[in-house]
């Protein structure tokens, strides 16, 4: 008997991918062309993974594959079969959070936090490969992640807010980013 008796002709048409997410084995179904982003959102409800432009211009879906930023609007969930895909839901372990996510809580380093996860994970993948980084290096790896909220970019200057929201929402000058040069 033919497998795809009984499904629908969409069903027929799906892509069966097989990949690592967060450690994890997964095998999806979904139509061939659809970005990682809309897969792990849609078919995979890990909408941590933020959608913002959808243009490859603002970095707030960037992932790692196998290691590596990607942005997520602009990669085919295809492009993963066989491949490591790391998100932000994996970033904390039984231990607690990831170290950057500690630090930006601790730095205040959101305001709104849309673009949070996708700033992690760049810096998640440039710490990996450069456990210190000068001051030049973090501006240059996180120069693709924008944040509309100012904040993280006016720390990276080195300039202090003149306000910005505590973690209960409260207005006050948070801390500086402390980087190298
Ligand atoms: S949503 Fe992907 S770069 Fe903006
Ligand atoms: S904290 Fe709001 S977009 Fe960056």
């Amino acid at each position: 008997m033919d497998e795809s008796e009984g499904f629908s002709p969409a069903e027929r048409r799906k892509a069966h991918v097989g990949f690592h997410v967060n450690g994890e084995p997964v095998e999806v179904a979904f139509a061939p062309h659809k970005t990682l982003l809309e897969v792990l959102r849609e078919d995979l409800s890990l909408t941590g993974t933020k959608h913002g432009c959808e243009l490859g211009e603002c970095g707030t879906c960037a992932v790692l594959v196998d290691g590596r930023p990607v942005l997520s609007c602009l990669y085919l969930g295809l492009e993963c079969e066989g491949r490591r895909v790391e998100t932000v839901e994996g970033m904390a372990c039984a231990a607690g959070l990831h170290p950057l996510q500690k630090a930006f809580a601790d730095l205040g380093a959101a305001q709104c936090g849309y673009c949070t996860p996708g700033f992690l994970l760049t810096a998640k993948a440039l710490l990996d490969s450069n456990a210190n980084p000068t001051r030049d290096e973090v501006k240059e790896a996180l120069a693709g992640n924008l944040c509309r909220c100012i904040r993280l970019h006016q720390d990276l200057r080195g300039r202090r807010p003149r306000r910005s929201l505590d973690a209960r929402g409260r207005c006050g000058t948070a801390p500086r980013v402390a980087l190298r040069n």
